[in-house]
């Protein structure tokens, strides 16, 4: 039967005139559903303790891609038990709202490593990352050694703040105009911390690799690798436990 409006039969008969309808009636029910979240605020809620990377661990989060870590690791707790059990509290949205581009991942040759920070000591990272199997024999992540030898060469981290400020990151004029003072300052206990420390609350300054005489890309990774998850309070978040 022919439809009022237009021949549906002409329609059905043609595979191209039907893909193309098809098409367009999804592409409609698609746009409806996804792009409202791009400007609807409570597509991330905003989560306390969330702050952009210093410029130390953006330059360590470099070096995490370019030496493809992401191969082998995710950046992300699902919310399933045995993961929870696992790894700690599953990750939220707010917690990589600042990764331009984000280490959620898919492939798992290696553990999850978004609430790595603070689980194991520097010592540990730099021995695991020069000789994995010293600490865990049975490993098969490759070595690192070289990035202990080599000093950290970041480029300019104004640019780097400035370009990752116009996607969002909300980086402060001071904190883009400090960004190259910034990276050599978080490796250094005795430095004037006090306008970093407001920066960047919770950032851990410490020489990271063990040879405070240079600043290494060993030093940026594990400033990195040991802030990972760390900047929410989930104890606090929690809710209390209900006497029964
Ligand atoms: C070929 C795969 C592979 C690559 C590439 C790789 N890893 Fe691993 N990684 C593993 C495996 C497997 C383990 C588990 C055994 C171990 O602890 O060594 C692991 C463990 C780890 C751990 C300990 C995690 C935990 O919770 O015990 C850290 C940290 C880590 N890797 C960091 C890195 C970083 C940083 C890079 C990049 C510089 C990297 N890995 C590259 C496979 C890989």
């Amino acid at each position: 039967m022919a439809s009022r409006f237009f021949d549906h039969k002409r329609l059905e008969k043609n595979v191209t005139l039907l893909g193309v309808g098809a098409l367009i009636v999804v592409a409609i029910g698609g746009i409806v559903e996804i792009a409202p979240l791009f400007w609807i605020d409570s597509t991330i809620e905003k989560v306390e303790g969330v702050r952009p990377y210093t410029p130390l661990e953006l330059a360590g989060r470099n070096i995490y891609i370019r030496e493809g870590c992401y191969n082998c690791h995710s950046q992300m707790v699902r919310p399933f038990r045995d993961e929870v059990e696992r790894y700690g509290h599953y990750s939220l949205a707010a917690e990589s709202m600042y990764d331009h581009p984000f280490q959620w991942g898919s492939k798992r040759t290696g553990p999850d490593l978004a609430r790595v920070g603070g689980r194991y000591s520097d010592e540990w990272h730099v021995q695991h990352l020069v000789d994995p199997r010293s600490v865990v024999p049975e490993s098969i992540m490759p070595p690192y050694a070289f990035l202990k030898e080599r000093p950290l060469k970041a480029g300019d981290m104004t640019k780097h703040l400035t370009a990752l400020s116009r996607v969002g990151v909300p980086y402060s004029e001071e904190a883009i105009k400090a960004a190259n003072d910034d990276l050599k300052l978080q490796t250094d206990e005795f430095g004037d911390l006090e306008a970093f420390s407001k920066r960047y609350p919770k950032a851990q300054v410490r020489d990271f690799d063990g040879n405070p005489k240079q600043i290494t890309e060993m030093d940026a990774l594990v400033a990195y690798l040991q802030m990972l998850g760390t900047l929410v309070d989930f104890q606090a978040a929690a809710p209390q436990e209900q006497p029964r």
